[in-house]
């Protein structure tokens, strides 16, 4: 059961996570948070799940949510003018790291573009989702392994998960690391609407440790190898392909085959 006041007592935020639901089981708190939008939810609405039972991923892919991992979704609602999607995606990437990695003392860093790892295994995944209806509704969905043993995962996460538990063999409170993660979210978000995104962008660039290693990426279901170039502020990759012709991949278009991700220690 989620302790909403252990939840309230470590919460800073000015913004967001203030407007907080939890539940034991649902099927997608991504789709739980997309109908609270449609239904009018306030920006920065949190809906927090003990499981999922139809957990998503990017490309469609499912996510195992089982109990002891915290899965939630937040509500924003940005001025598309100034903030655009993939700059979403890349300060959640940002937020991880930096309560995660930063605050745990853990040596992440991300999987383009914002997947969290730890030495070539899947800690965290990020699934930031848009619509434009009567009003505008960005979900950010952010699911972290913690206290589930990721061995209990779907054969096909075996050998590339991992979770908070196992990097320390520590037990995390669930409703504490939330808050954190949502008092990051916060301070990284206000910076995003009132500075803008340069700042994020160069520890994104940073934390991805990708410029100038061979990849191979899966690009709209066609394989392309190269050496990486670099990152665009919009998220894209630009591949020096083998040909020696460049390649801009956009952030919501491509996929990496391998390294799926780098081994760091
Ligand atoms: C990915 O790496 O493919 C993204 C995974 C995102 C998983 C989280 S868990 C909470 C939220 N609800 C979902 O259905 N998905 C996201």
């Amino acid at each position: 059961m989620f302790d909403r006041a252990k939840y309230e007592k470590h919460l800073r935020s000015r913004l967001l996570g203030r407007a907080l639901t939890a539940v034991d089981e649902v099927d997608s708190t991504n789709r739980a948070v997309s109908a609270a939008a449609g239904a009018g939810a306030v920006e920065g609405t949190v809906i927090v799940a003990e499981r999922q039972s139809g957990g998503r991923g990017r490309f469609g892919r499912s996510w195992a949510s089982p109990k002891g991992g915290l899965w939630f979704s937040l509500l924003l609602r940005p001025d598309l003018n100034l903030v655009t999607l993939p700059a979403i995606s890349i300060l959640s990437g940002v937020v991880l790291i930096r309560t995660v990695g930063a605050r745990h003392a853990l040596p992440l860093h991300l999987g383009w573009p914002n997947d969290v790892v730890y030495d070539g295994r899947k800690l965290a995944g990020i699934l930031v989702e848009g619509k434009v209806g009567e009003s505008v509704a960005v979900v950010v969905g952010i699911g972290v392994n913690v206290n589930n043993d990721p061995d209990d995962l779907p054969a096909e996460f075996a050998g590339k998960a991992t979770s908070l538990g196992k990097i320390t063999g520590e037990k995390y409170d669930l409703e504490i690391l939330l808050a954190e993660i949502i008092n990051e979210y916060d301070i990284g978000y206000a910076e995003l609407n009132e500075v803008g995104l340069e700042e994020i962008y160069t520890e994104w660039k940073a934390g991805l440790e990708m410029i100038g290693r061979a990849v191979t990426l899966s690009v709209d279901g066609k394989k392309h190898s190269g050496i990486v170039k670099d990152f665009t502020i919009d998220g894209g990759m630009i591949l020096v392909c083998e040909s020696g012709d460049e390649l801009k991949v956009p952030l919501d278009r491509g996929t990496l085959i391998s390294p799926k991700y780098i081994k760091t220690l």
